[in-house]
């Protein structure tokens, strides 16, 4: 691999994927970063990167859906290696405004994917980055295997449940080299505070309430970004072409539970004056239309074949978390201002 287009590198999980590749991981070829920067792309994930890596790290302003501005990219950058994270990510929103999930996760996929057949004499690999949630909700047992029926319950899980039978689509009839990976729960640096663990950690440090929405017994498997990022990459690297690995953190937590270690955590760095707890800011909202009971997830494959296993429990991967939010604040307050209120104050209403 020589020339890695990433797709949604000033989002969340993509540009920790970014500062990882040209840090940590050993690639030394270039990185093209292909992001049309919605409310969730944010360029100063990424401040810096530029003069660091001169040469090796380019960021173009582009969106996945058009054609033109993709076929130049490809071109221009002689791309051979395609990581495919853009896309709309977050189910609420997918549930009040469908329709840019149908068009960035689906037809942009689709897009990206007709671009890799006509230049499929040089591209490597596509991998796409996908979710859990394609499988749907899990009852008390069980684990999501990647044999496990697709089952998506919202237009997010759907939008990507629908790209990952695309991607598959075009291995088998055009033998694309491809791979899947469907991650559960990331948390970590650079994640757009409307996502549970972000909100509920700035909420909390701020004294707003802490919205949990229905019972806050809905459990989820978290992961953190990093270890995301590593076994994306080693996928990359040595996973069989063609194949779909599950990645997870082998760390079901119900949502209050997660919500009252955030809380604990907080009154320990932090206290709030007169010591009073943060889980009495705790309020119990009305539940997401659809909302899945339950995700866990059987990354045995990727352990067995590939020998990833997380590094950070959630333990640790908590306090960096927060130890991140509490000292970025420049980073918390531009993200926090302009179109994050009239998200906020919209959804809220309609919860
Ligand atoms: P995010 O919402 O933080 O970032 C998405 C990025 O994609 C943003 O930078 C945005 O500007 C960009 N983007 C959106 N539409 C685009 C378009 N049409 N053209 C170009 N760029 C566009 O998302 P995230 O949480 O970082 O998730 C990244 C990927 O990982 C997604 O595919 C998501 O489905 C998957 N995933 C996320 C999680 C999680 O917990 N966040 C877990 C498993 C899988
Ligand atoms: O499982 C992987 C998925 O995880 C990714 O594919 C998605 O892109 C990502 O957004 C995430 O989806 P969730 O819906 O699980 O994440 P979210 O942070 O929105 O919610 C986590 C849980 O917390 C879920 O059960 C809903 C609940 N929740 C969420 C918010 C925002 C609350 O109780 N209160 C809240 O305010």
């Amino acid at each position: 691999m020589k020339s890695i287009m990433v797709t949604g590198g000033c989002g969340f999980i993509g540009s920790n994927f970014i500062h990882f590749l040209l840090s940590e991981s050993g690639f030394t070829g270039q990185i093209v970063n292909v992001d049309n920067l919605t409310y969730a792309g944010n360029f100063e994930n990424l401040e810096g990167l530029d003069e660091k890596f001169s040469g090796r790290y380019r960021f173009i302003k582009a969106d996945i859906c058009d054609h033109k501005a993709m076929v130049q990219v490809f071109e221009t950058f002689e791309i051979d290696t395609i990581c495919h994270f853009a896309a709309e990510s977050h189910v609420d929103r997918s549930i009040i405004e469908p329709d840019a999930f149908i068009k960035t996760n689906i037809i942009g996929t689709f897009n990206l994917l007709e671009l890799v057949r006509l230049h499929q004499d040089r591209i490597i690999l596509f991998h796409h980055v996908s979710t859990d949630e394609v499988y749907g909700s899990l009852g008390k047992d069980g684990y999501f295997t990647e044999a496990t029926p697709y089952d998506p319950s919202s237009p997010y899980s759907a939008s990507k449940a629908a790209s990952d039978h695309l991607v598959r689509a075009y291995h088998r009839t055009y033998g694309i080299p491809i791979t899947i990976s469907n991650c559960s729960n990331n948390y970590g640096p650079f994640q757009f505070p409307e996502k549970l663990i972000p909100l509920i950690l700035l909420n909390a440090l701020e004294g707003k309430p802490l919205p949990v929405y229905g019972d806050g017994k809905n459990i989820r498997d978290w992961l953190y970004v990093k270890d995301h990022c590593k076994a994306v990459w080693k996928i990359m690297r040595k996973g069989n072409r063609g194949k779909t690995y599950n990645i997870g953190g082998r760390c079901e937590m119900r949502n209050i539970d997660v919500v009252r270690k955030i809380c604990d955590l907080l009154d320990e760095i932090e206290p709030r004056p007169g010591n009073k707890p943060r889980s009495n800011l705790i309020a119990f909202v009305k539940d997401r239309p659809g909302h899945d009971l339950r995700y866990a997830i059987d990354f045995s494959k990727l352990e067995k074949e590939l020998g990833w296993v997380p590094d950070e429990s959630f333990e640790t991967g908590i306090k960096k978390t927060i130890k991140w939010y509490i000292s970025n604040q420049k980073w918390v307050n531009r993200v926090k201002s302009g179109e994050y209120k009239s998200w906020m104050k919209q959804h809220y209403e309609n919860i």
